[in-house]
């Protein structure tokens, strides 16, 4: 059957009945953000069933916040090359980035760019009716030689929000089946290791859905909320990186957690990179433009992981501004205010509702803030996910795939570039789309479930939803993400690192003391927010046990006992998975990339990454 919906059965647990409803779809996308939209549209240009499952409507998702822009080399306002974004890209990675994936992220750019703005994406425009680009950090030319490049294509301040509703009309129009407000709860794998499909709670009306298909695909994005200050939405829990580390499956280099430098004081919400691409600049307690003394050629444009160590550096030695001294300016009030007005509008009206302040006469206080998980779901540039089995490192998980941030292809490696997320979902939720048609024929029968496919799922349902401890979720969730924000920080020690790993473990352990107060399904935000506290514990967990192990520094990961990056011993992808029962992480590794997709570009060779 193509797809198949409402065919009922019920479930007892611990005396208490649940109704299953069973659908059966091609593909089944968990999450409508960028790339979910992205594959769901592919999908089904494909001739495949799909099925597109999310926990919040679809314009809803975290998407909509992305503000400076997506990178792409199209030369419309100088000259570009895509294999100069791949030089960057390399380069940002710090070297940890998996090369074959960065050609093909960087060489499918242009396409995929153009593909959105024939779909409707109402870019910016240049005076003679181009996409307008601007630059973005550790965006260069001529490899690295050459001035910044202008590379990142914007709608204004608001990129993510035209392109999300875009390709939210995209889907709709290619006839993508919805299933609004459905909350993933865990995958349903075979003993083979292959993904059959998705156990799911309907938020309206309790009722559990049983999803199968030839393939899953989960674009649930990042877990930002781990932390107790992110740009992140409240939604990003990594719902599906939990899914993957119960199934017994790694997430990988999941120490690598980007901090945004401009994050406003206080609040937290993203001041767009797009300020400093548009002549911002940054400045400490004596007024001086700090930058140029840590990134002398690119100096405000230097990557995000440079600019957030340099903020904390210039707080740390006395420098910092504000009446506690802890934070830093960003400078827009120089701008011509029609600049502002037309590039900016977004984030002048942010900073006057959150900071209250009139960016065309004062600063932003500034800080940076929690923003981005390079880690995540290993994949391959086709988005299928990846396992190790003996000395294959990259064997594939039959059934599953996994796109944008809760992947790690992985193109972004150590530190991402601004502007490389938006490409990323679109390149890659194209690519498994792709991928999807070669897999999966439309229609193809797919094997009946076993019967007990949802237990286990309900059980983990059923257990949160009885939970009658005496700790409540807020209580927990606030102690982890104090832990996480002052254990695993934008510099880190081992010592720190040591005592953030405790109290996590000890968080981790009084899960079994939660308490949910309400025990109906329908609309209990108590016992959804105590899943996704579930979701990210285990998140918080191995993010911490990974960044404890990796003895050296590179990108976002900057050990202070570890100052200097290892290429001899830490070239490598850190691998993390969980044992539940006894709460406890193991760590693994597998190789970084050392080669390219094609011959027409070679090996990026690794040297200093200085600006
Ligand atoms: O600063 C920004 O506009 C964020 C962009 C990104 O994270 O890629």
């Amino acid at each position: 059957m193509v797809a198949m919906s409402g065919a009922s059965a019920s479930a007892n647990v611990n005396g208490r009945p649940y109704e299953i409803v069973d659908h059966s779809f091609d593909v089944v996308v968990v999450g409508a953000g960028g790339s979910g939209l992205r594959a769901a549209v592919g999908c089904a240009k494909a001739g495949l069933r799909a099925a597109c499952v999310t926990k919040v409507f679809p314009t809803r998702s975290h998407t909509v916040a992305a503000q400076g822009g997506v990178a792409a080399a199209l030369a419309n306002m100088g000259p570009d090359d895509w294999k100069w974004h791949m030089y960057d890209t390399v380069k940002g990675s710090d070297w940890l980035g998996d090369q074959d994936a960065i050609e093909y992220l960087c060489r499918n750019a242009p396409e995929s760019v153009y593909e959105l703005e024939h779909w409707g994406v109402p870019f910016s425009r240049t005076e003679d009716g181009r996409i307008y680009q601007r630059p973005f950090g550790g965006m260069t030319t001529d490899y690295g030689k050459g001035p910044p490049a202008q590379r990142t294509c914007a709608a204004a301040d608001r990129t993510g929000h035209a392109m999300l509703h875009t390709l939210y009309g995209q889907a709709l129009k290619h006839d993508t089946e919805f299933f609004v407000e459905y909350f993933a709860l865990d995958l349903i794998m075979d003993p083979q290791g292959r993904c059959l499909g998705v156990v799911c709670l309907k938020l309206d009306d309790g009722t559990i859905h049983r999803f199968r298909a030839g393939l899953t695909v989960l674009a649930t994005g990042g877990y930002g909320r781990a932390y107790l200050s992110a740009t992140s939405a409240h939604t990003c829990t990594g719902d599906g990186n939990a899914m993957v580390l119960r199934a017994g499956l790694p997430l990988q280099d999941m120490e690598f957690v980007q901090f945004h430098p401009t994050g406003i004081y206080g609040a937290g919400c993203l001041i767009t990179e797009g300020a400093r691409g548009e002549g911002g600049y940054l400045t400490n307690n004596e007024g001086e433009r700090f930058m140029e003394r840590y990134a002398p050629s690119v100096k405000d444009l230097a990557p995000r992981d440079m600019v957030s160590r340099a903020i904390t550096m210039e707080v740390r030695e006395g420098r910092g501004v504000g009446k506690l001294g802890d934070h830093a300016y960003l400078h827009l009030e120089h701008l011509d205010p029609a600049i502002l007005h037309e590039r900016l509008p977004g984030i002048s009206e942010s900073a006057k509702i959150f900071a209250g302040v009139d960016v065309t006469r004062e600063p932003i206080p500034i800080i940076p803030t929690v923003h981005y998980n390079m880690g995540g779901i290993p994949t391959n540039y086709h988005g299928e996910v990846l396992t190790k089995k003996g000395s294959d490192a990259d064997a594939v998980v039959p059934g599953l795939m996994a796109i944008g941030e809760a992947a790690c292809v992985s193109v972004h490696g150590a530190n991402r570039l601004g502007s490389n997320s938006l490409i990323d979902l679109i390149v890659f939720g194209r690519a498994a789309g792709l991928r999807a048609a070669e897999l999966v024929t439309p229609g193809e029968t797919l094997p009946e479930l076993p019967a007990n496919s949802a237990d286990a799922a309900l059980a983990r349902l059923d257990g949160f939803r009885n939970a009658s401890g005496g700790t409540s979720t807020a209580a927990l969730r606030e102690k982890m993400q104090r832990a996480m924000q002052t254990h695993c920080a934008v510099y880190r020690t081992g010592e720190v690192l040591a005592e953030g790993a405790t109290q996590i473990a000890a968080i981790w352990k009084e899960c079994a003391d939660v308490k949910v107060t309400d025990r109906s399904l329908i609309w209990n935000s108590d016992l959804i927010e105590t899943l996704e506290f579930d979701n990210l514990i285990v998140q918080a967990a191995v993010t911490i046990e990974s960044a404890a192990n990796r003895e050296e520094s590179r990108g976002a990961h900057a050990r202070e006992d570890f100052p200097a990056r290892d290429d001899a011993k830490w070239m490598k992808h850190t691998l993390a998975t969980i044992d539940e029962e006894k709460k406890a992480v193991a760590i693994d590794y597998r190789p970084v990339h050392s080669y390219t997709m094609t011959q027409e570009v070679s090996y990026i060779e690794p040297k200093a990454r200085v600006y």
